[in-house]
């Protein structure tokens, strides 16, 4: 039970624990629910006629509150901007790998306190819409000096930290890639790897093939970083099944699946799908097919990808709206993927779900239900975000 200086928020509409066993269908739903959080953490859930007395009360009236969102991928740390390549990809030019090395230059001409900003702009900008926890790669600097700053920049942002040395080839190692991985296995994992959880790689054509990729990964797993791969966005190849064969934590984009590689994550307990919607909307690509996915049984997360090139947004709300029209997720899918899924895809169990002992990060909507995130695109939803405790908007 909760002592006296916590905070209850009563009279929630309709309250998404992520918790079946705490109310109806896979998302716990609860009608006219009370939350109760005490220092950084939930203390009590249910009907808010039973809610304990508090000397805090929020009362939610007609609102719905879900768990804060779970961003399992971005590349906030960065400088420049690609606004000329975006504008030339809406008049017809396409979406390649090559763009990275601009974001590169400018990344590496960037002051630390350049990096800083930037990424606790994108950080707090994700925040107000009800984004609460945020991984965050490198993958700019592709030097041992400037990936291990943007290592160092990110921790300052979260706890989810990625080393993506592995993102493109170096320009300077283009004519000797073998020379890159050497680099990226050696003296940038023992610079990089103090700061980082994960270890990512973007396995793809232009960027690094299967037996690249896998070697980068087993270098990070031997020094405790755990696998995730940026997979079969732009082409069908092997990154997907590499995730899976390696205990991945996730695979990233899946957009290009064979019955294999969706075989191989619906019989994954460990790889999580992570669909980044954004991605394809703004290269103006086949949305990956989530429904396919659901159906055959493997875990999805969404998220928005937020980073300068392929993907400049940081609003999971939209990326909700976007997989519910455009990618055959129910909104109750969605959602569940938005929170709870982006949790598995971090490991996580503190977060993105509202249950007692948790961690108190909740998303007030500014609407009856959870469903009107995809219900009401583009409209800003978010009326109240709390993040261990505090409220932060
Ligand atoms: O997840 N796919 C590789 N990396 C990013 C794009 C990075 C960029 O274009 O700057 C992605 O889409
Ligand atoms: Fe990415």
């Amino acid at each position: 039970m909760a002592d006296a200086t916590a905070t209850a928020i009563t009279h929630i509409a309709s309250l998404v624990t992520n918790d079946p066993s705490l109310g109806s269908g896979p998302l716990g739903l609860i009608q006219d629910a009370a939350v109760v959080i005490d220092g950084d953490r939930v203390a009590w859930v249910g009907e808010s006629s039973k809610a304990p007395a508090t000397d805090n009360r929020i009362v939610a009236e007609g609102r719905a509150l879900i768990p804060g969102f779970v961003d399992s991928h971005s590349h906030v740390v960065f400088a420049g901007d690609r606004t000329e390549e975006f504008n030339a990809r809406m008049s017809g030019r396409a979406y390649s790998a090559g763009g990275i090395r601009t974001t590169v230059a400018a990344t590496r001409a960037a002051s630390n306190n350049v990096l800083h900003a930037n990424a606790g702009r994108y950080v707090r900008e994700a925040l107000r819409q009800g984004t609460t926890t945020m991984e965050i790669k490198s993958g700019y600097g592709l030097t041992v000096e400037d990936e291990s700053r943007a290592l160092a920049v990110a921790a300052a942002h979260t706890d989810e930290v990625t080393y993506l040395g592995a993102h493109i080839v170096a320009p300077e190692f283009a004519d000797d890639p073998a020379a890159y991985v050497d680099l990226v296995t050696g003296p940038m994992l023992d610079a990089c790897a103090p700061y980082a959880r994960w270890i990512d790689v973007f396995c793809e054509q232009g960027a690094f093939d299967g037996d690249q990729a896998r070697a980068v990964l087993i270098a990070g797993a031997a020094r405790g970083l755990i696998p995730r791969v940026h997979a079969n966005q732009l082409s069908y190849g092997p990154g997907v099944r590499l995730a899976v064969e390696l205990g991945a934590a996730s695979a990233d984009h899946c957009t290009h699946l064979t019955d294999a590689d969706v075989d191989a994550l619906a019989s994954s307990g460990e790889t999580v799908a992570t669909l980044l919607p954004g991605a394809e909307f703004s290269t103006r690509a086949e949305y990956p097919d989530a429904r396919r996915l659901l159906d055959a049984g493997a875990r999805v997360a969404l998220s928005p990808d937020c980073n300068p090139g392929s993907s400049f947004t940081s609003s999971m709300a939209f990326c909700v709206a976007v997989a519910v029209r455009e990618m055959g997720m129910t909104p109750d899918e969605a959602v569940l993927a938005a929170t709870a899924g982006g949790a598995a895809a971090l490991r996580r169990t503190d977060v993105g779900r509202i249950a007692v002992g948790a961690r108190a990060d909740l998303l007030l909507l500014d609407a009856p239900s959870h469903v009107h995130l995809a219900y009401r695109p583009g409209v800003p939803l978010a009326a109240a975000v709390w993040r261990g405790g505090e409220l932060v908007k």
